[in-house]
């Protein structure tokens, strides 16, 4: 139970990776506020924890909208008296994934990305840090394509470019309060959001050129979340840590 009585907030709670965590950290004993822009999955998912007896807030929460933010993060203090960790998990690709050279980006379509997986961020960071007053662990879903360019697809690489160096700013500016702050970089993982890509790209992926020549699961993500959460990574921060079948080796 290595988050016991632990106070953590996910977003992106109802789907793929943070579906995932958010049931990984409920084995682990902590305190769970959970938002998402998908209120179905999410009032189910708040069933299913309390039936276990898992205490939990659900919201939701558009990361992109700083008031939603705001208000879901003060609840959550208000509810369970305290914050300890972060996952800061949702995250959305454009109509233009992988398919937009650069004269064909559409200012929208770049908005929209960024909106979400850079500004809702820094949202979601600015609303948390001022409550992590005994210490706190952040840990951010960043992307291989926050290490490496891919083409046809400079929006995405960008924002999860940004969310790397969001991670690092943060970590040197507010480790002197014992806030630890990191982000993982996933290759692909078998989520809807790798579904939805490819339908965009009209066309599954080649993941034979990775070093483990396979797709990652779902389930192989949340035990490297609650490593960066918790305690066991007491000594790193600003780190960006590849879970990607050796994509980038
Ligand atoms: N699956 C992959 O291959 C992969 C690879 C690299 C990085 N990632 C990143 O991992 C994270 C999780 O992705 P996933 O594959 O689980 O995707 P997913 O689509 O299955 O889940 C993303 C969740 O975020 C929520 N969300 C989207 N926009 C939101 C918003 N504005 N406000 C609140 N919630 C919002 C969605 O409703 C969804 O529940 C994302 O940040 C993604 O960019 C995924």
């Amino acid at each position: 139970m290595s988050l016991k009585d632990k106070v953590i907030v996910i977003t992106g709670a109802a789907s793929g990776i943070g579906l995932a965590t958010t049931r990984h950290f409920a084995t682990l004993g902590a305190k769970l506020s959970l938002a998402d822009i998908q209120p179905g999955p999410l009032s189910a998912l708040e069933e299913e924890l309390t039936s276990r007896g898992i205490q939990v807030l659900t919201r939701v929460v558009d990361v992109s909208s700083r008031t939603a933010v705001d208000s879901w993060i003060n609840d959550t203090v208000a509810k369970f008296g305290k914050l300890d960790g972060a996952a800061n998990i949702a995250g959305a690709i454009g109509n233009q994934h992988n398919s937009a050279s650069v004269t064909e980006i559409d200012d929208d379509d770049w908005d929209f990305v960024f909106s979400v997986n850079t500004k809702g961020l820094m949202y979601c960071l600015r609303a948390q840090v001022p409550h992590m007053n005994s210490g706190g662990s952040i840990v951010n879903a960043a992307s291989i394509s926050g290490l490496v360019g891919s083409k046809n697809n400079m929006a995405y690489v960008a924002s999860k470019h940004a969310v790397v160096g969001m991670t690092r700013a943060l970590a040197k500016e507010v480790g002197d309060r014992n806030i630890r702050v990191n982000c993982f970089c996933p290759g692909p993982i078998e989520t809807p959001m790798l579904r939805k890509a490819a339908e965009i790209r009209g066309g599954e992926g080649d993941w034979s050129f990775l070093a483990l020549g396979r797709l990652g699961e779902v389930k192989e993500v949340p035990p490297l979340i609650e490593f960066l959460i918790s305690p066991a990574s007491s000594f790193i921060t600003g780190t960006a840590m590849s879970i990607d079948g050796g994509w980038n080796c």
